[in-house]
Parts: C-alpha cells; sequence; structure tokens
C-alpha cells in the first residue's frame, strides 16, 4: 500500500530540521515537508502517515509551536493515521526528561485516536528517566546532537526502514 505521508516539525528549529533532513533522505520517494507554523490542523486528515518532529524543550516539555495546537488536535478524529514521532534530545544534561517531548506528543495524538509507530530501542542511550518510554522502548525516534551527532544519520535511517513498510 502507497501511504500519503508529511513530515511535520518547525521549519526555524535549527537541530529538528536537519533530523527532518535525514529523514527524507531516508525515504526513496519526495513527502510532503509542512511547517508546523502555520499549519491547519484539519490538514493532519489528509494523510496517512504524519512524521512529527518534536525536541524537548524547558525541562521535559513540548515546544510552544507543539503546545498552541494540542486542544485543535485533540478536538480531531484521526482514527485513520499513523504517527511517527521523532525528536532531540540531550541526555547529558538532562538526564531526568530526556526526549520527553516525544512522548507527550504521542499521547496528544493518541488522544486523537491515531496509532503510533516507530518505536525504538533505548540501548545505547545513557539518561534516568524520560516520559518517551513505554515498555521499555521510546515511542519514537531520539536523537541527541550534542552527545551522539554521529549517529543521527545511521539512526533515522534505521527508523525510516522501520516506519516505511
Ligand atoms: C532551554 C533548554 C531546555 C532543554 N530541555 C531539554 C529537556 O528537558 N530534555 C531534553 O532531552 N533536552 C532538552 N534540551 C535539549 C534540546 O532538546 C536539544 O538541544 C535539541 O537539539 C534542540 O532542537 P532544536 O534546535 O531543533 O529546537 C533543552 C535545550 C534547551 C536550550
Amino acid at each position: 500500500m502507497i501511504m500519503k505521508t508529511a513530515i511535520i516539525y518547525s521549519h526555524s528549529a535549527t537541530k529538528t530540521k536537519q533530523a527532518a533532513k535525514h529523514i527524507k533522505e531516508a525515504f526513496e520517494k519526495p513527502i510532503d515537508d509542512i511547517d508546523v507554523d502555520g499549519l491547519n490542523p484539519d490538514d493532519l486528515k489528509k494523510y496517512d502517515l504524519l512524521i512529527l518532529g518534536a525536541p524537548t524543550w524547558f525541562d521535559g516539555e513540548l515546544p510552544h509551536y507543539w503546545d498552541e495546537l494540542v486542544p485543535a488536535i485533540e478536538d480531531l478524529n484521526l482514527k485513520k493515521q499513523k504517527v511517527a514521532i521523532f525528536g532531540n534530545g540531550d541526555q547529558v544534561k538532562y538526564p531526568e526528561n530526556f526526549g520527553d517531548a516525544v512522548g507527550l506528543l504521542a499521547e496528544v495524538f493518541e488522544s486523537a485516536g491515531a496509532t503510533t509507530i516507530g518505536k525504538t530501542s533505548t540501548e545505547g542511550y545513557t539518561f534516568e528517566a524520560s516520559k518517551a518510554i513505554r515498555d521499555g522502548e521510546f515511542a519514537g525516534l531520539i536523537l541527541d546532537f550534542e552527545n551522539q551527532s554521529k549517529l543521527n544519520k545511521s539512526r533515522a535511517k534505521t527508523w525510516v526502514e522501520a516506519i516505511n513498510n
């Protein structure tokens, strides 16, 4: 089945933009690239697969640009949509809240009925706690630009292979 796919993130978020570039390159075909800033939440329903970028900010919170969309997203019916979430975190500076935004955004989309895909192993990361963890795995892909940037490309590629089949 061909899935209509969009990648949605803040085009002003420097590192998230780099992460998105790795993810887009790992897809064999072009996918729609949407800026969260100016997103019409109803447009989310046009896609089968939504790839969402959420770096963790403010000690374990979503960035403003996602936070302000939460009420509108929770009002949608996204039962037909799959979501795959990627985010950045810094496991050395924020070991108690590592990549929390990935888990927080998964909860928001699931409350609108969406199904989260693309869980990843916590192996290779060192931290104390993360709201992104479910049943011992991360709810999506977490990249650590500050401490493990060399792994970004390969982590993104492996993740896209897992969500794109
Ligand atoms: C003020 C501030 C707070 C942060 N809080 C967290 C945090 O709670 N957990 C975490 O894993 N990373 C945290 N980070 C690290 C960012 O998620 C990381 O630098 C990310 O790559 C930023 O992505 P962006 O440039 O696309 O916004 C924080 C960074 C800053 C500057």
